[in-house]
């Protein structure tokens, strides 16, 4: 018998209810509840979920979901999981070490950023040996065909599948068996067996299920095209997330050539790692010294621009802030940031106005991050300040310097974590000052005496530039001040 059964999902969280309610009862967002009819339960084909009915190809080689019963902790874990290597040698690292097999990867972004285009590479240098399906549900294969040959992608084992039904898409896994499966994307994907239209949240959640169960019992890795809500969620509810071992997100200005691909969550790495892409006329390439590049055509000797360092991950950038400051043409001083917590630039303007009595309130502020990344580290607060008073006392901040440190609302300066990994950096882009935090000196000292036992860099490359480089300490804003503007009258 054939039961229809509407159900209501959260456009915000996911959250499945029985009724409608004003309020969702799990994430506590307001009129976000829409309905969802399912059809369940029908004699012939039909039935409670999806999952059930995916063909199960090579379910003996891979027993991740089985069950097993208890297991000790200590017995648990002991074997690695195998990997196999993408060919890009950036997102492999990205992923902790390779595609883990069996795994399902959400990948998001805007659209135009280079979802597309990037898996098409993928594809293309995935070991030669594997067979991989690219299923697009919003191209066709001759508009994928041009886009490849465009690319010069010769990978002879890519077979395409324009197809947005899921059923049909199982079959096709079934009868090709590959090791790789790329879905382009998975809001138009929709399952037979479940009513509403393709995107929907109740789709959307049983066919990435139904993928899931696939990519577990037969070593099957698939990468999911997510798009993105206008807040910069991936589309469709956040449980698509919570669902899959890994979600990669796009990021960067779509119109500029540099692109940002950053691990948001990994199951088999660590998560908030990135790579940053240049985009060219032959597809993405990954930039390796990415904070060369976001330091390349940085005005010398201006008023306004400070560089510091940012960890991303495990891995520490070197970045220019700007600031620009203007007298207010209206009643209500201005707040522009892009790159930065609007927040957090409110009080360190506050700090600064309070502090050193700069009368930054009347005026109109600009912050700027170069390169369209987005920063979330408190160690470049000091350097925000120092942008903003520069442009204020229209003085360029010492030439050639590195400026980090958290800065506390009374003005003190706090330590700085990952100093050695920031130094490093900043010394291999040639930086010959750096301004940092008192509370760091011990920390610096101990890296300058094992400067020369190479806990800097192992080739010993950055010894003679630590040996060269002056560091200055400062512990509050104050110190900061006269260190860094010292022409200042
Ligand atoms: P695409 O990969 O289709 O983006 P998405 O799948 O995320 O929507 O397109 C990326 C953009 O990059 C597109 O606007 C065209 C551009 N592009 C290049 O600049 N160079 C190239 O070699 C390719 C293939 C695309
Ligand atoms: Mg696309």
């Amino acid at each position: 018998m054939v039961k229809n059964n509407t159900k209501y999902f959260c456009t915000e969280c996911g959250y499945e209810v029985a009724g409608w309610m004003g309020k969702c009862p799990s994430c506590g967002a307001w009129n976000t509840l829409v309905s969802q009819t399912t059809v369940t339960g029908s004699g012939k084909n039909r039935n409670n979920t999806v999952s059930s009915e995916i063909p199960i190809y090579n379910s003996d080689k891979f027993s991740w979901t089985k069950s097993k019963g208890t297991v000790p902790l200590s017995d648990a874990g002991q074997t690695e999981y195998s990997r196999t290597s993408t060919g890009i040698h950036e997102i492999d690292d990205l992923l902790g070490g390779g595609l883990t097999d069996g795994s399902v990867i959400l990948v998001g972004g805007e659209p135009g950023i280079g979802k597309s285009t990037l898996l098409l590479q993928l594809a293309d240098s995935y070991p030669q040996n594997k067979e991989i399906l690219y299923v697009s549900g919003e191209e066709s294969p001759a508009q994928i065909g041009m886009r490849a040959s465009r690319l010069g992608v010769t990978n002879p084992h890519i077979t395409l599948c324009a197809e947005t039904c899921f059923e049909t898409i199982a079959e096709e896994l079934n009868k090709l068996k590959p090791s790789l499966c790329i879905i382009d994307s998975i809001q138009t994907l929709f399952s037979e067996n479940l009513a509403g239209t393709p995107g929907s949240i109740a789709q959307a959640r049983e066919v990435t299920a139904g993928l899931i169960r696939l990519a577990k019992s037969n070593t099957l890795s698939i990468i999911l095209v997510g798009h993105v809500t206008k807040d910069g969620n991936i589309a469709g509810p956040k449980t698509l997330e919570h669902m899959v071992d890994t979600v990669l997100y796009f990021e960067g200005d779509n119109l500029g050539t540099y692109r940002i691909l950053r691990s948001i969550k990994n199951r088999f790495g660590r998560s908030n790692e990135l790579v940053f892409f240049e985009m060219g006329d032959n597809g993405l390439r990954p930039v390796t010294s990415a904070s060369q590049m976001l330091l390349s055509g940085r005005p010398i000797n201006v008023s306004g621009s400070v560089l510091t360092s940012t960890m991303e991950g495990t891995k520490p950038l070197i970045i220019e802030v700007q600031a620009l400051i203007t007298d207010s043409p209206y009643g209500t001083a201005q707040r522009m940031t892009s790159g930065l917590d609007r927040n957090r630039v409110a009080m360190l303007l506050a700090i600064c106005e309070k502090i050193l009595k700069v009368p930054v309130s009347t005026k109109d502020v600009f912050i700027n991050v170069i390169g369209g990344i987005k920063i979330n580290d408190y160690a470049c607060d000091l350097a925000v300040i120092t942008a903003v008073l520069s442009s204020y006392y229209n003085l360029p901040a010492r030439p050639n310097s590195l400026i980090i440190g958290e800065v506390g609302l009374t003005g003190e300066l706090r330590p700085t974590a990952q100093i050695g990994k920031r130094i490093s950096e900043a010394l291999s882009l040639g930086i010959n000052t750096i301004i940092l935090p008192g509370s760091c000196k011990k920390q610096v000292n101990e890296i300058i005496n094992k400067n020369s036992a190479q806990s800097i860099n192992k080739s010993g490359q950055n010894c003679d530039k630590i040996a060269k480089c002056e560091f200055m300490y400062v512990d509050n804003l104050f110190e900061a001040n006269d260190v860094l503007f010292t022409d200042r009258e």
